[in-house]
């Protein structure tokens, strides 16, 4: 059958119509992004009331101390949002796209979450995190980093990024390395992402979206090249790229429904491009995703005192045999073991993982309170060494998320003012 050209012409404005947004609208309508004053008025109905709450919200739950952390957390939000986009090297036309998780990268995810989905623990949010509404509506996490889970732990994490890491790059043009990796956080009813963009070295990301059980789409609102917000729905099995470092995402409409679960895969580009052969000429102190001469370089300089550092694919693939040994005894609680290895290993007790881990972060995931304090106090390990090379998580950190703030470890890391870093989201 033929159709008259007419008829194919409004048949392809019908699907773009129905793909893309129902109005025009910019930042600072659905929830404050650059601004707190609203550009729409009620266009979206009243969400400065929305807002109002979202904010009170976290003052309330951290109480007068923490109430300043929620303002000043959310003052670096807005400025983050404002500074940050303009100074970072786009590799895309969009900024986002979305597909269909490959395969490999799906069947490893969705196996491990039917096997582990009951098994999901609160997701401990740092006093004063505006990021979302976790006072309200708490997040919960089936950690892939959880190797007390079956199947979880760094090999997983590691499988997740290399099955991911193809199809990021093939959209960015650039050779990527892996800089973070979060989930499967289980959003649930009300919640609310407030719009932001990711702290470097977060850069060339996807979301997938594991599982969901929700009255209607809870929309990903980003925005298009023409600063138009635009939402974008998920089914699972989904995968958004997204540019995270300069394009703002968030889910700013509350979540109806029971549950929805989604893991966050970060890279930064090391510089190279995909199909070039040669490596290019990069600066020596920022990253090559910084531009040059923007607002950003100041900030990231004094939170890189040391400057950017490319991980390079071929050092890590010819990297030391290391000893785990001091992992496994710590991991499980073997003093005994420990105390041998001291005498005739001591680097074991040091050793770092391929993710940066030492035994003293497997003793706090752990919980156990005697190799903590033994190593802390006779071996003198660093308590707060951070994985991933400073872009992960410190012990105290590590002891919070596997078990609790009151838990003894975290205690002990706190009376000795331990630092508390874990990645962000
Ligand atoms: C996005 O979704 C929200 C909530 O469903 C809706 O109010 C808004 O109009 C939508 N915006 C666009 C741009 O489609
Ligand atoms: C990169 O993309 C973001 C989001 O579309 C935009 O706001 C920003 O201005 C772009 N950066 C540059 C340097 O063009």
């Amino acid at each position: 059958m033929i159709f008259p050209r007419s008829f194919l012409f409004s048949a392809a404005i019908a699907t773009l119509a129905s793909t893309s947004k129902a109005a025009d609208y910019g930042v600072d309508c659905s929830f404050p992004i650059h601004s707190t004053d609203s550009s729409c008025g009620d266009l979206l109905g009243d969400r400065a009331a929305v807002y109002n709450e979202y904010m009170d919200g976290c003052r309330k739950h951290w109480g007068e101390k923490g109430a300043k952390r929620c303002n000043a957390a959310e003052a670096d939000r807005l400025s983050m949002s404002q500074t940050q986009p303009q100074s970072m090297v786009n590799y895309t036309e969009t900024g986002f796209k979305k597909l269909k998780a490959p395969p490999k990268l799906w069947e490893l995810i969705s196996n491990y979450w039917e096997t582990n989905k009951d098994e999901k623990k609160l997701e401990v949010w740092p006093m004063g995190n505006i990021y979302t509404n976790n006072w309200a509506a708490p997040t919960y996490m089936v950690s892939v980093e959880n190797d007390q889970l079956p199947g979880g732990g760094h090999g997983l994490k590691d499988q997740i990024w290399e099955a991911a890491r193809p199809t990021i790059e093939a959209w960015t043009g650039m050779k990527l390395q892996p800089t973070s990796q979060y989930g499967i956080r289980v959003y649930t009813e009300g919640a609310i992402l407030s719009p932001h963009v990711d702290r470097l070295p977060l850069v060339s990301s996807c979301i997938i979206n594991v599982a969901q059980d929700v009255d209607e789409d809870w929309v990903l609102e980003v925005y298009d090249r023409h600063d138009n917000a635009v939402n974008v729905t998920m089914e699972p099995g989904d995968m958004v790229l997204y540019e995270s470092g300069s394009l703002v995402h968030g889910r700013p409409f509350a979540m109806k429904g029971r549950f929805f679960a989604n893991i966050f895969i970060h890279f930064e580009p090391t510089g190279e491009h995909l199909y070039d052969d040669g490596s290019e000429e990069l600066d020596d102190f920022y990253p090559p995703y910084l531009k040059a001469n923007s607002p950003w370089l100041d900030t990231w300089a004094k939170q890189n005192p040391s400057g950017w550092r490319k991980t390079s694919p071929s050092a890590a693939a010819v990297a030391q045999p290391i000893t785990l040994k001091g992992h496994t005894a710590a991991a499980s609680g073997d003093i005994e073991t420990l105390e041998r290895l001291a005498l005739d290993d001591m680097k074991a007790l040091y050793a770092r993982d391929p993710n940066g881990w030492t035994p003293l972060h497997e003793a706090a995931r752990a919980g156990h309170l005697d190799v903590v304090r033994l190593l802390v106090e006779k071996h003198n390990a660093d308590m707060n060494y951070i994985t991933n090379e400073g872009k992960g998580s410190s012990p105290y950190f590590i002891a919070t998320q596997s078990h609790s703030p009151d838990h003894p470890v975290s205690q002990y890391f706190k009376s000795l003012g331990a630092v508390y870093q874990g990645p962000e989201l």
